[in-house]
């Protein structure tokens, strides 16, 4: 059975609505490491191909062990994922949360570049959605006490985050979501964290083939393809960070920088939309 565990991108990008800059470094781009699947292979091969492809950057699901244990020493820095499920429990207490650390993180902290920690993927808007923000606010109390402030705090969110998205100057959370995301923007300006967006241009365009020009979808084109105000966007992906950004502003918090933590195009599963060619682009 074909290895079917996935990879996605994390970009860092800095695309601001007021002066439209596109900043990727080839250092800023890294790879989640998933760990659902079968037949995946072990965590220093893995590590290893990060090593050999110049990766500096790992967004791991959960404090998988073999993994933290496989980082150790490598230089790579890693987004830790808090995993949806634990959530509810988390948010009761600070005791939790710090139980939580305890167990999971700190054996295996010695020589790991810890840089975020990630609370829940894509759960706002969604039923667990209230349990993200207590338990964001637990973890600076948690690590300050350990000297380990360095160590930033976020969620991550998908495109449902947002009402409306297009163009992106009119990019505002989606009615469900604004109450918790404002607080959260608010925390996230306040402790110079980033929030964290799965954008994926492949979804907006299988919705919408006739509308969403493939090339825009690709990063293909050699021309502006949508033009909102003064700005031309060249590809989705950034008209959707650039949707955050507006979405951050028009609830006060227009500081906060966004983390693209998931993208990319899949290989198969959807005919003509998904080829290898394309998700090669
Ligand atoms: C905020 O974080 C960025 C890097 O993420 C850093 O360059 C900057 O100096 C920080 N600002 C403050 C006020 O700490
Ligand atoms: C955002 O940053 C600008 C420039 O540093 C600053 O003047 C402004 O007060 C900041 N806004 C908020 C809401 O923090």
């Amino acid at each position: 059975m074909a290895v079917s565990y996935w990879i996605a991108i994390i970009l860092s990008l800095l695309a601001t609505i007021d002066n439209h800059v596109f900043l990727l470094e080839a250092s800023d781009v890294g790879v989640c490491y998933g760990t659902l699947g079968n037949d995946l292979p072990a965590a220093t091969e893995v590590v290893n191909l990060y090593k050999k492809h110049s990766i500096t950057k790992m967004r791991l699901f959960d404090p998988n062990t073999a993994a933290l244990q496989a980082l150790k020493g490598g230089g790579i820095s890693v987004i830790l994922g808090i995993q949806n499920q634990y959530l509810p429990a988390l948010a009761a207490s600070q005791e939790a949360v710090n139980a939580w650390f305890t167990t999971n993180v700190k054996p295996y902290l010695d020589g790991i570049e810890l840089n975020y920690n990630a609370v829940g993927n894509e759960v706002i808007p969604g039923p667990l959605g209230n349990y993200v923000f207590p338990v964001m606010r637990f973890l600076p109390t948690m690590l300050d006490g350990r000297e380990l402030s360095g160590i930033k705090v976020t969620t991550v969110v998908p495109g449902t985050a947002l009402g409306s998205s297009y163009p992106p100057s009119s990019g505002v959370f989606a009615a469900e979501a604004v109450e918790v995301m404002t607080s959260i923007v608010q925390f996230l300006a306040s402790t110079n964290s980033s929030l964290m967006i799965n954008a994926y241009p492949y979804f907006a365009y299988k919705s919408d083939p006739a509308n969403v020009h493939l090339d825009y979808a690709l990063f293909t084109t050699k021309t502006s393809v949508i033009q909102d105000g003064p700005l031309g966007y060249y590809n989705l992906l950034d008209a959707i960070v650039d949707s955050f950004y507006t979405a951050m502003k028009k609830v006060g918090s227009p500081n906060v920088t966004v983390v693209v933590s998931e993208s990319g195009w899949p290989s198969a599963g959807s005919g003509q939309f998904t080829t290898p060619e394309l998700a090669g682009t």
